[in-house]
């Protein structure tokens, strides 16, 4: 099947749980959160088999648009701390915040873990910038929203989709990535630790650590429950747009790309 032929099912990505109408419980929610990321981590393994046989140029610009996420992520994250209140929340996510910047060694920070790999791939300096115009614009309404928003509806946007969701794909994504006949006949060569602090214990234990204090969140502030599920939906959408609109780029370079 080609790679276009295998994603066509995918090519208007929607939220893939229904939000479910009336008030919201605490309980209620997590059902929502639990079977809203069960979908998505299966659209997401629908997707990313279409990495283990991508030409290698094509995995190349795949894997380069993903440094925009982590890069924003991390300034997304820093707002996000900005309005939050005191508590075991804001003061986990500054912790996460720090892992991401390197605690106090720049060239520890993620997007620069991420850069080293992609350069043991073979994707020149000079091609890192070249964001895809639509992602890019995600990102900034993400942002833009992040602002303007609830500090809750941040939480369900930043703190629960790039902390417990984004490990999701992540994980997928490497399981498949690591198949691929370049990746598997360069494996010596390859700088993978990225992926080892991202696909691996570390991140399962940020994700279960977010989730534990976004549960005293709600306990703490019940209210904030419909803001923090529209947050969390909005992070789904984008997210799977966002991949959607990679894939999309790379399927359209397969022709061009010896
Ligand atoms: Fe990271």
């Amino acid at each position: 099947m080609s790679l276009e032929n295998s994603l066509s099912p995918l090519a208007t990505p929607s939220f893939p749980v229904a939000m479910p109408h009336g008030e919201w419980d605490r309980q209620g929610f997590w059902n929502f959160a639990d079977a809203a990321k069960e979908a998505t981590e299966a659209l997401a393994a629908q997707k990313m088999k279409a990495l283990e046989d991508m030409p290698v140029e094509s995995l190349r610009e795949f894997c380069t648009q993903y440094r925009f996420f982590t890069i924003e992520y991390i300034s997304d994250l820093a707002l996000l701390l900005a309005k939050l209140p005191f508590g075991g929340l804001r003061s986990l996510l500054s912790q996460i915040l720090s892992e991401e910047l390197g605690e106090g060694d720049a060239s520890r920070a993620h997007p620069e873990i991420y850069d080293r790999f992609l350069a043991s791939i073979g994707v020149p300096r000079e091609r890192l910038d070249r964001g895809l115009p639509e992602n890019r614009r995600i990102l900034g309404e993400l942002t833009q929203e992040l602002w303007e928003r609830e500090p809750a509806f941040g939480v369900g946007l930043r703190g629960m989709g790039g902390e417990c969701l984004c490990q999701t794909y992540l994980s997928v994504m490497f399981e498949h990535l690591r198949e691929h006949p370049f990746m598997r006949e360069n494996a010596d060569r390859i700088d993978w630790e990225f992926w080892t602090i991202h696909a691996g214990e570390e991140d399962i234990v940020h994700g279960e650590l977010t989730r534990a204090a976004i549960d005293r969140y709600i306990q703490d502030e019940p209210s904030a429950l419909p803001e923090l599920a529209q947050g969390y939906e909005r992070s789904i959408t984008a997210w799977n747009r966002f991949w959607q609109n990679i894939f999309d780029a790379c399927a359209t370079q397969r022709g061009a790309v010896s």
